[in-house]
């Protein structure tokens, strides 16, 4: 990949102020790498807001359009944070006028679009990364080192839940902008953990949503089978009470791993041949990218290569859209790798 930047500070740019963008601004805003160039969102009162609660930012050029917003702050790369069915056209949109982009997740809300922003990647040598955070924290690397790395022999079976006191509210309750409810919201990182982690590639789903009185789903059933007779499970519960929680067990042929919790409550128990469980310790380490906003900055200045990629975004809009095909068919369907 040839560096997309030449100083040595790479100039950012955001597509989406919301409450999402506002705090990676936050983490940009701190980055000596980096230099915050301009920020578009479509609603004044967003921009407002943003201002508002980063002073540092308020004297940032801001935009309602981002063609402009590329056209006339000239970034090295933009952050997307805008529902979900618009990533694929603004990451396109940076990717064909020589900006590179991290999209928020889901990457796109169909495989066939993560392939055709891979091509550009491809096509342009720029970056392109996903909003993916777990990536960065310890325990999930050490599980993604040691289970997808193959260290207890091949994997028969993963079970997977999230729960989330989810309400859809917003434009994540409106089909056309969410392209889809929980299992495409909080519901994606469960998907990016459990194939990044696992390294398993599900090659067909049977899956029951329901959608609890909004227009998308908010509870899922999902059951999948991998090669090498490996079968799963997926549960999505986006009606639990307050507070948000998750957890992955992985059993393979020389132990079982678990994982529970979110971010620094994170907990690994491997049980050994014998029945035993053991604790592993996941120290946050120093050798790997500290989070996804200062990643995406140093592979900008050459410096580090993406941690959550492009194809791991594809390989969670390939899972996603055959569970949503099965739902709407109420019949297995095969995953489009
Ligand atoms: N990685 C995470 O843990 C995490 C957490 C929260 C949200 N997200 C993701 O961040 C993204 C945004 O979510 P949010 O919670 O910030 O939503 P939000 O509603 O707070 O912000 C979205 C913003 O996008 C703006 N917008 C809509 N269309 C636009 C366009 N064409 N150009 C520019 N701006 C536009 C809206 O006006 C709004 O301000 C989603 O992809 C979401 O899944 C990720």
């Amino acid at each position: 990949m040839s560096v997309p930047v030449t100083g040595s500070r790479a100039r950012i740019a955001f597509i989406g102020a919301g409450g999402n963008a506002r705090s990676h601004m936050r983490d940009v805003l701190q980055d000596p790498k980096a230099e915050l160039v301009g920020i578009c969102d479509t609603s004044a009162q967003a921009l407002a807001d943003a201002a508002a609660r980063l002073p540092e930012a308020a004297s940032v050029p801001t935009f309602t359009d981002y063609r402009e917003l590329i056209e006339k702050a000239r970034p090295d790369g933009v952050v997307i944070s805008i529902p979900h069915t618009l990533h694929y056209e603004a990451a396109a949109y940076a990717l064909e006028h020589g900006v590179s982009a991290q999209v928020e997740k889901p990457l796109t809300c169909t495989p066939g679009d993560a392939r055709k922003l891979i091509a550009l990647r491809e096509r342009t040598g720029l970056v392109l990364t996903v909003g993916y955070q777990r990536h960065y924290q310890g325990a999930w690397r050490w599980v993604h080192e040691n289970v997808a790395g193959g260290r207890f022999g091949p994997v028969h079976f993963v079970e997977t839940w999230q729960c989330q006191n989810w309400g859809g509210g917003g434009w994540r309750g409106v089909p056309e902008l969410s392209g889809g409810g929980q299992l495409n919201d909080s519901g994606s990182h469960l998907c990016d953990m459990m194939l990044w982690a696992s390294g398993v590639r599900p090659t067909e789903v049977f899956a029951f949503q329901e959608n609890r009185g909004i227009k998308v789903d908010r509870i899922s059933a999902i059951a999948f089978r991998f090669p090498d007779a490996g079968v799963g499970t997926m549960a999505i519960i986006g009606d639990s009470v307050r507070g948000m929680d998750e957890g992955m067990q992985f059993w393979c042929r020389d132990g079982r791993v678990r994982i529970d919790g979110m971010e620094r409550k994170l907990r690994i128990t491997l049980y050994t041949p014998d029945g035993a469980g053991h604790e592993v310790p996941a120290q946050e380490s120093a050798d790997y990218p500290s989070n996804k906003d200062a990643n995406f900055i140093r592979c900008l200045l050459g410096e580090e290569t993406p941690q959550a990629t492009a194809e791991d975004g594809l390989a969670v809009a390939a899972f996603t859209e055959a569970v949503y095909r099965s739902v709407a068919t109420n019949a297995p369907a095969s995953v489009d790798w």
